[in-house]
């Protein structure tokens, strides 16, 4: 219920009456008491004026499962929020909530990891009160081969969910990397559980710097935060909300395609490398080549220097840019 209150106070420019409160939900006076108290609690600041009622004026910048429930209008991603303060790594509990039997769409989500891990092994910097880290937990019912077509599709629905808070200049280095002005914003890490035939399930992990937030001097030139590209800090809920929710578009697209050609030239128009010259690390040589495109199988496109064109699959070999990070 308190997510519900919340979304209504949220939406109302006015006061709502208690009396209207306790007749939508069915509950006490009392009870819609102490669900605003409880949410002020939390740090929302409601303004209580006897016979006209509740007021919502200002609201944290937190994640909270009610925070987030009263925003999302999803259909399945999001419709469990399992919200840390602090964890390990969202992907690492993720993992364990779908080893118990967690349903498609779980989210996990915390203000702070101590063990955030990015690709390659490497960490991920995960500092409290800025950015977000969360895991989305998924039961496809395709082959596991296509598993790794899902980071695309998160890279594109970060791209798209940081564009519709009015924020320009994103754009994604092949396979899945979010840039903003050209530096890193968003890493993701999708791992899979599978059987040879079929997928137990995957977890998508992604880490969206929102900032702001002054980054170690090694990474200054390759990363960066919206609030430090902007100046204006956005709503990390509601950045969250409007990723599940393009995610979720996506998605049951690619489902019922079942391949990513219909986003091709969507992701194409913001991917970096097209038309620019690329590094491919190919465990079987070097070499050098001009991106292109993608496929519709995810594989990005690039022409060598003889001319021959190939298309490079992002699990076996990853591309540098010649200049710089992209
Ligand atoms: C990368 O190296 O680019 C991938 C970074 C992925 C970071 C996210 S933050 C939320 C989730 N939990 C983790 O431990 N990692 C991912």
């Amino acid at each position: 219920m308190k997510a519900e209150i919340l979304s209504l106070l949220r939406e109302s420019t006015d006061y709502i009456s208690g009396q209207e409160l306790c007749e939508r939900f069915g509950v006490s006076r009392t009870a819609v008491w102490k669900a605003v108290n409880q949410l002020k609690k939390e740090g929302y600041e409601i303004r209580a004026v006897s016979n006209k009622g509740y007021k919502l004026i200002q609201e944290p910048d937190i994640l909270s499962e009610n925070e987030i429930k009263s925003r999302l209008q999803t259909k399945w991603a999001g419709n469990r929020i399992c919200y840390f303060d602090l964890t390990d790594s969202t992907n690492q509990q993720a993992r364990l909530l779908a080893e118990q039997g967690a349903e498609h769409g779980t989210v996990v989500v915390a203000d702070r990891q101590t063990a955030g891990r990015g690709r390659r092994g490497r960490q991920w910097d995960s500092p409290p009160g800025t950015n977000i880290y969360f895991t989305l937990l998924l039961r496809p019912e395709f082959h596991p081969s296509k598993a790794s077509m899902l980071t695309i599709l998160m890279a594109l629905a970060v791209a798209k969910g940081i564009e519709e808070t009015g924020v320009e200049g994103v754009s994604i280095k092949w396979p899945n990397d979010v840039l903003l002005n050209g530096r890193k914003v968003c890493g993701i890490l999708t791992e899979m559980s599978a059987e040879p035939d079929g997928i137990n399930h995957v977890v998508i992990g992604t880490g969206i710097n929102t900032g702001p937030y002054t980054f170690p001097e090694e990474l200054q030139d390759k990363a960066t935060a919206i609030a430090n590209e902007t100046g204006r800090k956005v709503n990390r809920a509601e950045l969250l909300q409007k990723v599940l929710q393009q995610f979720e578009t996506v998605y049951e697209e690619f489902c019922r395609i079942g391949n990513l050609s219909y986003l091709i030239a969507d992701y194409e128009k913001r991917l970096v490398n097209k038309d620019r010259e690329v590094k491919v690390l190919d465990p079987k040589g070097e070499y050098a080549a001009t991106a292109k495109g993608i496929t519709e199988n995810g594989e990005l496109v690039v022409i060598d220097e003889s001319g021959e064109e190939r298309q490079i699959y992002a699990g076996e070999v990853s591309v540098r840019g010649i200049y710089g990070y992209v």
